[in-house]
């Protein structure tokens, strides 16, 4: 199975992608934790990719269209996976698309996860993000059983730098200008499902089970 997420920062792709990937047992691809852990390891890719997140832009295409076609490549791919903040623009889209195509093979659901601007505001200020697994909580939705330790790994979790007000509401602006086209160019290819990410975590995850079957 093969899915993409789509939705505006904080609308919970992450926290959904996560338990899609247990359950169906594909990898979680996410560019942005890709991207955290460059900057993190001190890479060429991740000090590139530092100074646009830190504003809230996007990476440039260049970067990142090559950088996950090479992933989705990898052995551990081979029954799907479920991408997480790919694609973002329509040229990565039409990228993605393209390259699956070529090897006989298709997106079989894009998966919008919809939630209103001023909802997302206020969760991103409660976000915690595991440094280590890429788990994320949230201090009062989806609290750590340990006061700022991750349930699964055990590592100290951080506040995300782009997490800062100013910041989200660059990354909406962005979404809206940028990423927000997807959804008609998912529609168009008949494989978008709404899904109201307003709802309790949990009830969330139960309406994409019952999409994914
Ligand atoms: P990325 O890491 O992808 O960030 P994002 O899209 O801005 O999304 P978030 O991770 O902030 O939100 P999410 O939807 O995953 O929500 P979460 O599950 O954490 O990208 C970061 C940056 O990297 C970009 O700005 C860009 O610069 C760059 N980048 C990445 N991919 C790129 C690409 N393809 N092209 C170019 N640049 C790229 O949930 C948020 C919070 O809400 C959590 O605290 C969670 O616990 C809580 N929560 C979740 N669901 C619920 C619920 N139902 N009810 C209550 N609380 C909830
Ligand atoms: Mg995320």
């Amino acid at each position: 199975m093969k899915l993409v997420m789509l939705g505006a920062p904080g609308a919970g792709k992450g926290t959904q992608a996560i338990k899609i990937a247990d359950k169906y047992n594909i990898p979680h691809i996410s560019t942005g934790d890709i991207f955290r852990a460059n900057i993190k390891g001190g890479t060429e890719l991740g000090l590139k990719a530092k100074s646009y997140m830190d504003k809230g832009e996007l990476v440039p295409d260049d970067v990142t269209i090559g950088m996950l076609l090479d992933r989705i490549g990898a052995d551990d791919c081979k029954n799907g996976y479920v991408l997480d903040g790919f694609p973002r623009t329509i040229p990565q889209a039409e990228s993605l698309t393209r390259a699956l195509a070529e090897r006989d093979e298709k997106i079989d659901y894009a998966l919008d996860i919809n939630v209103p601007d001023d909802n997302i505001v206020k969760r991103m200020s409660g976000r915690r993000a595991c440094p280590k697994c890429g788990s994320t909580y949230h201090v009062v939705y989806a609290a750590p059983k340990l006061e700022n330790i991750c349930d699964k790994c055990g590592a100290e979790l951080v506040i995300r730098e782009d997490d800062k007000p100013e910041t989200v509401k660059e990354r909406l602006n962005v979404y809206h200008k940028q990423t927000e086209p997807l959804i008609s160019y998912y529609k168009n290819e008949g494989i978008l499902r709404e899904i109201d990410g307003t709802q309790d975590l949990e009830k969330v995850f139960q309406d994409i089970i019952s999409i994914l079957g």
